[in-house]
């Protein structure tokens, strides 16, 4: 089953990566429904839009009704306080997954990101079943979020892949990128390879474009028929640059200021020092 004959729904459909496949998805399938908190407008007859917060697991289950498979976007894609990651994150896509069984969606492809395994060296080529390494709590909701697809795949049967995405950008940048682009256009391939692969029942692989250099096994992705094209060198000329051997993957992500500095204040409890300590 190639599960390309049905409609899909994307959450975060109104975030750069949902444009970029809301464009290239509309030909491949019969029929996007697109969700996100944040409002949008149906392009062509083939999509339906959906207001709906990540909380309201009601909501995703009505707009899940007769899909044929979830691509989930939605959530925040960044390090913040530890508290909202858990709940828009962690929290949100526990609510995906449940509304995707309820509504017996075949597949579920989950937008993951290499910031689970950001704290392995720039030296350490890196499969996907190694153990995770999280360079912050943006990288630990998403191996929560991992850990989550992989309950439903094994539980309750659904199809599931986990996309480890690198920096999806219309260019490369910064010089991180030779490692890390992920093109537009390739970035729909690899959705697309996750959404059409026959056969499938828990796959975890890397999104990143074909650049020269790199830090990720590319050989899950080419397992489930993702071949990149595009290149980061193409595209940031000459200059080479390679990272310090001592350098972690993740990049500033993976710094302590980077994590510390996004954390709301804890509020101190309205008990006494004596009852505390008790
Ligand atoms: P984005 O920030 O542009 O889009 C996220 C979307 O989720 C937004 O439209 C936002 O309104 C929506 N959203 C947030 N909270 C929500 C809630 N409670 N209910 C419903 N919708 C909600 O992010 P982008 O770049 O499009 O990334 C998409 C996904 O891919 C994210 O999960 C991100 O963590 C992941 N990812 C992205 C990478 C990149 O290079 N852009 C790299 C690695 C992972």
């Amino acid at each position: 089953m190639t599960r390309l004959d049905g409609e899909w729904l994307l959450t975060g459909a109104a975030g750069q990566i949902g444009g970029i496949l809301r464009t290239g998805l509309r030909p491949v399938v019969p029929g996007l429904r697109l969700l996100d908190i944040k409002p949008l407008t149906a392009e062509s007859p083939n999509e339906r839009v959906y207001s709906l917060d990540l909380q309201d697991l009601p909501g995703l289950t009505e707009a899940m009704a007769g899909v044929q498979g979830v691509i989930h976007l939605a959530g925040i894609a960044d390090e913040a306080d530890f508290r909202d990651l858990t709940e828009v994150n962690i929290v949100g896509t526990y609510h995906v997954f449940e509304a995707a069984r309820r509504a017996s969606v075949a597949r579920v492809i989950f937008a993951s990101s290499n910031h689970v395994t950001g704290y392995y060296p720039t030296t350490v080529p890196v499969v996907p079943d190694m153990p995770v390494r999280p360079d912050g709590f943006y990288g630990v909701s998403k191996v929560a979020g991992e850990a989550v697809a992989r309950l439903y795949a094994d539980k309750f049967g659904l199809e599931v892949a986990c996309l480890r995405i690198g920096s999806c950008r219309p260019r490369p940048t910064e010089p991180r990128h030779r490692h890390t682009w992920l093109s537009p256009r390739d970035a729909t391939a690899a959705f697309v390879a996750a959404m059409s692969t026959p056969d499938l029942t828990y796959a975890t692989f890397y999104g990143v474009s074909a650049n020269q250099l790199g830090w990720w096994d590319r050989e899950a992705g080419r397992a489930i028929g993702y071949h990149p094209s595009d290149r980061a060198e193409d595209h940031l000329g000459g200059a080479t640059w390679e990272p310090a051997t001592d350098e972690v993957q993740g990049g500033v992500l993976a710094t302590a200021a980077y994590t510390l500095d996004r954390q709301r204040p804890i509020r101190t409890s309205a008990i006494g020092p004596n009852e505390r300590n008790r």
